[in-house]
């Protein structure tokens, strides 16, 4: 059986409503409402759901940028839901997010290779300036760009090597789970598959488990092994890209498929190509 390097049971997670007027603490709004599911090592989970579905909030969640209220966050063996963010610390390796905004998250005046760096500066403060520099050039390496751009800054690259960029910053600690929030939303259809086929390489070489966030059906059939159809902060359906989107149970898993865009009056084909097999 494979082993789960992540596991969420029963998640529960709500932001503070304020009163505008009084400044005071008013009921919750719960986004995620009892979310379970499992992610093996080397396996590739799509989430799908419209915005506002909870998605980004349950990602956030899990690398603990915000706090879950009940339920249970298990990281290979060790329940990690309430852990103190000092005792998350050598969690944070682990698991890498490329965050929805991800061009925001670039400081504007940093090169590409300072960009590389600074994770390399946090969690492994012990290399040499020369084992740093290699590492930098390998990780370029593996996301398809090259040695050329060290010295560019994010705003002298494409949308397509910026993309490729965030990949490679998230790769730098080598990451057991990366975790990808809309991130090919901005692309053009020819970058995006590259940005697909480069993560489905990622993760069969490195055995990473990916956790892919999309609003399209179309993009995570083609590319996940399980996908989960979210819908107000709760799962509507599982299954495998095949058996979800042959046979939907939900209509709105039918509302996502009849969503996805026609070339000249064709639908493009979410089942074709997607026959990977369940982990479930
Ligand atoms: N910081 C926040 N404070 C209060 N509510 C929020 C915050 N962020 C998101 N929400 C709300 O939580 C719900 C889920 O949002 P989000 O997780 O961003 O959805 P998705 O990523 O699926 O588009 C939405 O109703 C949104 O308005
Ligand atoms: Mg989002």
């Amino acid at each position: 059986m494979e082993e789960n390097i992540l596991q969420l049971r029963s998640v529960v997670i709500s932001y503070p409503q304020r009163s505008w007027f009084f400044k005071r603490k008013k009921n919750a709004t719960c986004a995620v409402e009892g979310i379970s599911f499992f992610l093996p090592r080397g396996r590739i989970l799509g989430i799908v759901g419209e915005s506002g579905s909870g998605k980004s909030t349950l990602l956030k969640a899990i690398v603990k940028f915000i706090p879950i209220q009940k339920g249970n966050m298990i990281i290979d063996d060790s329940d990690v839901t309430f852990i103190s963010q000092k005792e998350f610390f050598p969690y944070r390796r682990k698991i890498q997010i490329i965050p929805q905004d991800f061009c925001d998250t670039f400081n504007p005046k940093m090169s590409v290779a300072e960009i590389l760096a600074e994770p390399l500066d946090i969690h492994f403060p012990r290399l040499s300036a020369k084992e740093k520099n290699a590492r930098i050039v390998e990780l370029l390496e593996s996301v398809g760009l090259e040695d050329a751009l060290l010295r560019r800054l994010p705003s002298e690259l494409s949308g397509g090597q910026r993309q490729r960029l965030s990949i490679a910053r998230g790769l730098a600690v080598n990451p057991e789970i990366l975790i990808c929030d809309e991130i090919v939303n901005a692309c053009d259809l020819y970058t995006q598959k590259q940005i697909l086929s480069l993560l489905t390489a990622l993760s069969r070489e490195k055995n990473i488990a990916i956790l892919f966030v999309s609003h399209n059906i179309a993009v995570v059939a083609h590319f996940c092994h399980e996908i989960l159809i979210v819908r107000h902060g709760r799962i509507l359906e599982t299954g495998t890209p095949y058996g979800v989107c042959s046979n939907p149970r939900h209509p709105y898993t039918q509302l996502l498929i009849d969503s996805i865009p026609q070339i000249e009056g064709e639908k493009i084909d979410v089942l074709h190509g997607s026959g990977r097999d369940s982990y479930a």
